[in-house]
């Protein structure tokens, strides 16, 4: 059921959250797909509905920062004194890892020992999370692997017969999902590069911030939950091929290709190789790109064409998490 967020079907929503069922909503970022997340039969259908693997843990969503020791322990004075700088990003798209209060569902967190929570600050889940109370597990309301959905008609198209409503607030702001940040150990890591930049984040914290490596699914880690699962190599991938335009060799283009260009494409040369364009931005802002480069990925992966080829940009800013993404949207394992 594909909703309007008024004020009536936000209050439906809290009441079918409270009553343990599945709501697909929007945040700043992309458009979640929330359960309680002390609900573990709720918590299960997440990763049911996703077809997601059972060790890729779930962000958790709260209201405000008063909520934190509901969700995560505040029991290691390093984490607490970071902690402390940072909430100054939140309500924002930032995801920081605490260690999980034996409360929560370990399912949530894949059974590790921490939980990834977050404040959010769209006014349509910052309602919902505040009217009903809860803390909402919630990730991104797309079938495992494929690009995050940024408005609420994608969450309708891949999973609106298997979940109880889809709150419509429109276009997500941002486009990109949040940083994820571990603050736990002597260094700070960015497990998932976002919309929070890396130097933002070193900039608060007041102190240097690495980026973490990549880890790969292997079949045999089925049940071995993953310290950085978000950064799976082939992620955020459409089904036709996409690859940067950068390296690809006009002599071998197939018939058909569209090209998401991040400033305006001039030359007729370059015009006439291209069954369609999608131009995100006039002047290749980075903030434009972002807001719109999932759907304009959706969009020319519905198409039928043999290949996308996707513009790049430097990786400073929000270029980390953009480049980020299209790279593991590139891959073909
Ligand atoms: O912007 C966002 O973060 C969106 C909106 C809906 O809030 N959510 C989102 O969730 O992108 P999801 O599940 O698609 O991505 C969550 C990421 C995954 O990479 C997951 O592996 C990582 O966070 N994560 C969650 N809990 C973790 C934990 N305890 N330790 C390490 N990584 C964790
Ligand atoms: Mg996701």
């Amino acid at each position: 059921m594909l909703l309007k967020a008024s004020l009536e079907n936000i209050n439906t929503a809290c009441r079918l959250l409270c009553a343990g069922k599945l709501v697909a909503l929007p945040t700043e970022t992309v458009y979640g797909l929330a359960a309680d997340a002390f609900n573990a039969a709720a918590v299960q259908r997440i990763f049911t509905v996703k077809r997601r693997p059972s060790q890729d843990p779930l962000i958790v969503h709260i209201a405000d920062y008063t909520q934190i020791n509901k969700v995560a322990l505040l029991d290691d004075a390093r984490s607490s004194a970071r902690l402390e700088k940072l909430k100054v990003l939140w309500p924002g798209p930032l995801s920081i890892i605490l260690k999980r209060n034996p409360l929560l569902p370990a399912s949530v967190s894949s059974g590790l020992d921490t939980v990834a929570l977050r404040v959010p600050a769209h006014p349509v889940m910052r309602q919902v999370l505040q009217i009903s109370g809860l803390a909402l597990a919630c990730p991104s309301a797309n079938p495992f692997s494929y690009v995050s959905p940024t408005c609420a008609q994608h969450v309708q198209d891949q999973l609106g017969d298997k979940i109880e409503m889809v709150l419509d607030g429109g276009e997500c702001q941002i486009g990109i999902e949040s940083s994820v940040l571990s603050i736990a150990n002597s260094q700070v890591q960015l497990l998932r590069p976002g919309a929070v930049s890396l130097e933002h984040i070193e900039e608060v914290l007041g102190e240097k911030v690495q980026a973490a490596q990549n880890v790969k699914l292997e079949a045999n880690t089925q049940l071995k939950p993953m310290t950085a699962p978000g950064m799976l190599d082939k992620h955020y991938a459409p089904r036709t091929a996409l690859a940067f335009r950068s390296t690809a060799q006009d002599a071998q283009l197939p018939a058909r290709v569209g090209l998401i260009a991040f400033a305006p494409v001039l030359s007729e040369k370059e015009l006439a190789k291209y069954e369609c364009i999608r131009v995100l931005s006039e002047n290749a802002s980075l903030e434009e790109i972002a807001h719109k480069l999932f759907a304009a990925i959706r969009d020319l992966d519905q198409m039928g064409l043999d290949l996308i080829l996707v513009d790049s940009c430097p990786e400073q800013g929000l270029g980390l998490a953009i480049m980020d993404r299209l790279r593991r949207a590139c891959c073909r394992v």
